[in-house]
């Protein structure tokens, strides 16, 4: 019917959550599915009458996309967690309500975050390529040797959902958990973990180094060639967050001197254009953004974001309201 909302969806979207979309709203889906500059979404948003949008992590609305929006846009829902992609000060100013999907991706990052840990540590991606290359001889006492995670001391830095998340399955594979956060968490939450008021001071144990802050301007290259310096020699590290709060120039450097034994990176500053330094490294276990990537999460991200939208324009108060 004419009378349902306009939502202008800015990718396509797993089946099930284009469908319900469709049922919810006069749904303007992005027949393309390209990554839209901010320019392209307002002047969308204007060509189809847009009441809300329904956005991804891969596009960019900055203080200029939101204040070309046509004033009959009053939410953007994003589909993702992270909101670093949207200015929410300029959000803010203009009273437009900005929505994410929290808890339901933690599991599926967290897997991630193993996932890079142990390949990092395992050299698997080395021995992937090895094989693909027709470059395997044969078992050997010596072939690409790496190291346990058991006994070593995981350093999390940001110990929200996710942080958490990883720090439980870390400990399944008998890591010590440190942790680093705005404020320490009650003691039954913390299981064990020891507390580091100060990040910078936490960084000499940790023998695996894990990102889970947001990216803000403040954090942006937060593990800087300096900061590198205080971890262990032979230290790894780990980026599922965002590819910014890396320094890339400094990280590469030190994986190709032998500074840092390997990094396991799911994200990178300027998705897709990453670093070329890092293509050459062997000790780089890179993954193209799969954090969120299952089928089961991609369908819950779709549909709280579409919760949200319900709400607001039902009146109520969107559950997952950032600004
Ligand atoms: C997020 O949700 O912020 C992820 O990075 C994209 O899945």
């Amino acid at each position: 019917p004419a009378s349902r909302p306009v939502l202008l969806v800015t990718r396509r979207l797993p089946e099930a959550v284009e469908a319900r979309a469709a049922r919810d709203f006069d749904a303007r889906l992005n027949p393309q599915d390209r990554a839209l500059s901010g320019a392209d979404i307002a002047a969308l948003a204007a060509e189809t009458g847009a009441e809300g949008i329904l956005c991804t992590a891969g596009d960019r609305l900055d203080a200029t996309a939101i204040a070309a929006l046509p004033e009959e846009v009053r939410i953007v829902a994003t589909f993702s967690v992270g909101t670093d992609h949207i200015d929410l000060n300029a959000a803010k100013a203009r009273g437009l309500i900005v929505t994410n999907t929290p808890d339901v991706l933690t599991d599926a990052t967290a897997d991630i975050a193993l996932l890079l840990m142990l390949g990092a540590a395992r050299r698997a991606s080395e021995g992937e390529r090895m094989i693909r290359a027709g470059a395997w001889s044969g078992w050997t006492p010596t072939q690409l040797l790496g190291t346990h995670l058991g006994g070593k001391r995981l350093g999390i830095i940001g110990m929200g959902r996710i942080g958490q998340a990883v720090a439980q399955r870390a400990r399944a594979f008998g890591m010590t958990i440190h942790y680093s956060n705005r404020r320490r968490l009650p003691a039954e939450q913390e299981a064990g973990a020891v507390y580091h008021a100060d990040p910078e001071a936490m960084l000499a144990v940790c023998d695996v180094l894990s990102l889970h802050f947001p990216a803000t301007p403040e954090t942006t290259h937060w593990l800087n060639a300096e900061r590198i310096e205080r971890l262990p020699p032979g230290a790894i590290v780990v980026n599922t967050a965002r590819g910014s709060v890396v320094d890339d120039e400094a990280l590469i450097a030190a994986l190709a001197s032998g500074r840092l034994a390997a990094a396991g990176l799911d994200v990178f500053e300027n998705e897709p254009n990453l670093h070329a330094g890092y293509r050459g490294l062997e000790n780089a276990f890179l993954l193209p953004h799969l954090g969120s990537a299952t089928v089961e999460t991609r369908n819950a991200m779709g549909f709280r974001a579409l919760d949200n939208l319900d709400a607001v324009f039902a009146g109520a108060e969107a559950p997952d309201r950032v600004v």
